[in-house]
């Protein structure tokens, strides 16, 4: 097992996991939730759940609705502020046996600066993922990561002044979302999270009422995987040496392998863990049966393997409409 595990690891830009498969912003909870069910130490890493400056109460309940072949969720990120984050929620994840990954949101350029700034020399954070779909505050905007100037300039100022690798998680609906990418990186960030979730609205028609508290919210599991396969196949063509972790939709290990061949470097696996906790595990090891089936020792030998014609990508003729 210790062979796989070599096999396995992954360095995504100086963080170094044990298997590329982890655990999405928002489904992991604290981590002891987990402990007991799922060999965490086999989890690549653990994404917390998105932190913010101060406390947020989060969404009204419902806030979980359940669509054919996925769920639209909507938490409102729900968090209790970084202070405590750090203080109760950090040394818990902590204990969890993988590494850890904070998810941090501001409305304000200032307030991601902070927050990067009350993580730093924080021994428990091996990296922080930036969540870059929420609204522009400062410029009353409402997605921050669909400007490529201001998703760079706020994944910038975070790489520039955090210790650990930043990863910007864009979202996956941005119109450019290989420009949004180049930026990102150019600003420095180490790496990127692609995919997520789409927006979506769940309708109870016997009420006549929207499944979820908030209304509206975010479509995810297995309906989105061709949508994440889509941004990683672009983004992925776009910034060729970054490391890529794809998000939505994956809970097996073909699934993980869809995306390796698109370009990942690593996955996340969210949904499914709420469904099955030991999930990640499962998708590790179907890495390994698929891998193990080839004759191929790592993950990086699928990576970007994808067999497209050569022709693709050519600038389209007058008359094609290019579909
Ligand atoms: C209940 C729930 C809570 C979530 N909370 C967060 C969050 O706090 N921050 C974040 O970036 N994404 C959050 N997500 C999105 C997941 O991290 C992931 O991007 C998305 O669910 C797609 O992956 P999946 O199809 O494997 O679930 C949440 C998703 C769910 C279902």
């Amino acid at each position: 097992m210790a062979g796989v595990k070599r096999a396995l690891a992954v360095d995504l830009g100086g963080i170094v996991l044990a298997t590329p498969v982890m655990i999405a912003a928002g489904c992991a909870g604290t981590g002891r939730e987990l402990s007991g069910l799922v060999e965490l130490r086999k989890v690549g890493a653990i994404v917390s759940r998105t932190i913010s400056l101060e406390p947020e109460r989060g969404s009204p309940t419902p806030r979980i609705a359940e669509s054919p072949s996925g769920v639209v969720w909507s938490t409102g990120l729900q968090n209790p502020g970084v202070d405590a984050f750090v203080s109760e929620e950090l040394p818990r994840l902590a204990r969890s046996s993988t590494l850890v990954v904070v998810s941090i949101a501001g409305g304000t350029l200032e307030e991601y600066v902070r927050l990067t700034g009350a993580l730093q020399g924080r021994p428990e954070v091996s990296a922080i993922e930036v969540y870059l779909s929420g609204p522009d505050l400062e410029l009353r905007r409402p997605m921050l990561g669909a400007h490529v100037d201001r998703a760079a300039e706020v994944a910038g100022a975070v790489a520039r002044m955090s210790m650990v690798p930043v990863f910007a998680k864009l979202p996956m609906h941005a119109s450019d979302l290989p420009e949004v990418a180049r930026a990102v990186v150019r600003a420095g960030a180490t790496g990127l999270t692609i995919g997520g979730s789409p927006p979506a609205l769940d309708v109870r028609p016997e009420r006549l009422r929207p499944g979820l508290g908030g209304v509206t919210g975010w479509l995810s599991g297995p309906a989105v995987l061709p949508m994440t396969l889509r941004a990683v196949f672009d983004v992925s063509r776009a910034v060729p040496d970054t490391p890529v972790i794809a998000v939505g939709g994956i809970r097996t290990g073909e699934d993980a392998i869809e995306a390796f061949l698109a370009g990942a470097w690593a996955v996340q696996v969210g949904t499914a863990t709420l469904i099955d906790p030991a999930a990640p595990v499962s998708v590790a090891q179907g890495i390994v049966r698929y891998l193990r089936a080839k004759g191929l020792a790592t993950p990086a030998d699928v990576r970007a393997r994808l067999r497209v014609p050569a022709s693709f990508g050519a600038v389209p003729d007058e008359d094609d409409d290019g579909r």
